[in-house]
């Protein structure tokens, strides 16, 4: 089964990223055909700076190989290193209305917060369609806020076969529902353009002011407090086994300890959880040249495997009239 999914470099990657996609895909890496990517383009439609687009490129492949993806099983490049996902997206961009792009969630909030989108925002989900046929994937992990793009992805798919055969395959969302989405330190979603993020690698005096600063109610230490609606305990438990998420619901349900030591805690566990990451990051700073080898390697075969399907989709498509 091939899986694929992509992250984009618009900030450092935070614990929603990690848990809802990137924790699943190094999983999935054991016994699966994976794909991994850097959504450069996609992150141009927020990102139009030099240097924060090239860093958030460097800092999210850097994370992400520090967590675990490991290019001898996966195949992992940046987006804007295959031209031939850019030449599909152009493609399929005949096979949805304006109409239904309108609808997207991602063009809709910009709209809803008075931002004028541009229009790499609008095609932004036919983007993401392109970058998911291009590969013939089964699976897609991702968090809930991808549902729609999914939606939209397998109603392109479908509507290209009507007209040409059956040469997309419908690919699956694949949403876990324990962290379809995670919240961030204000109980909005956590997202790096909300400010509201835990990054992975924080140093100490970053993490430990994000995780203090996480929101709760005003109960004190000797009153019982209710883990279900909590923002604490929901973040807190993303670190957790069954039982250990039991002894923390009793926490919060016995009075006598009081949020900041629970925040003490957490900040403990992120920094443990992620220590031996940590140091597996700094190595791949210090051997940056590796890094970008494994990028070429990642981007070729990439490449490869889309110019096989976009043959096959020139052709069908009659776009090849010669030969
Ligand atoms: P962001 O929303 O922070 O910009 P991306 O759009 O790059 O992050 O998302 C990369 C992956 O992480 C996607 O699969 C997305 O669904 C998932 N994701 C992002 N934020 C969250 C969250 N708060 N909870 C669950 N999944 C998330
Ligand atoms: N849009 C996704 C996000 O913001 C990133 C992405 C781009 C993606 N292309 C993709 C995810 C293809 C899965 C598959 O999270």
């Amino acid at each position: 089964m091939r899986i694929l999914s992509g992250i984009q470099p618009s900030g450092r990657p935070h614990l929603g990223n990690y848990f809802s996609m990137m924790k699943r895909m190094v999983e999935y890496q054991k016994d699966h055909e994976l794909f991994v990517f850097i959504a450069s383009y996609h992150a141009m439609t927020t990102v139009q700076n030099q240097t924060e687009l090239r860093e958030g490129i460097l800092n999210t492949v850097l994370d992400f190989l520090a967590v675990g993806i490991d290019p001898k099983k996966a195949v992992f490049w940046v987006q804007s290193d295959v031209p031939q996902v850019t030449e599909l997206c152009w493609i399929l961009s005949n096979f949805i209305n304006v109409s239904q792009l309108e609808l997207a969630h991602s063009y809709k909030d910009k709209i809803a917060q008075g931002i004028n989108p541009n229009g790499g925002l609008f095609f932004y989900p036919v983007l993401m369609a392109a970058d998911i046929l291009a590969f013939r994937t089964d699976k897609v992990p991702v968090g809930k806020d991808q549902k729609q793009h999914l939606e939209f992805t397998r109603d392109i798919a479908e509507r290209f076969n009507r007209c040409y055969g059956e040469l997309f395959k419908l690919p699956e969302p694949d949403i876990s529902e324990e962290v379809a989405v995670i919240p961030g330190i204000d109980g909005r979603k956590m997202s790096k353009s909300y400010k509201n993020a835990i990054y992975l690698f924080a140093d100490e005096k970053e993490l430990k002011k994000q995780v203090m600063s996480i929101i709760t109610d005003s109960k004190g230490v000797d009153e019982p407090k209710d883990p279900d609606s909590s923002v604490l305990y929901h973040i807190y438990s993303l670190f957790l086994n069954e039982e250990e998420k039991r002894i923390l619901r009793d926490k919060f349900l016995t009075p006598g300890i009081g949020y900041g030591h629970i925040k003490q805690e957490l900040y403990q566990k992120i920094l443990d959880y992620f220590s031996d990451f940590r140091k597996k990051r700094q190595q791949l700073e210090n051997q940056i040249d590796d890094v970008m080898d494994i990028l070429k390697e990642g981007a070729k075969k990439a490449q490869n495997i889309a110019e096989e399907v976009l043959e096959e989709v020139r052709k069908a498509t009659g776009l090849k009239y010669y030969g």
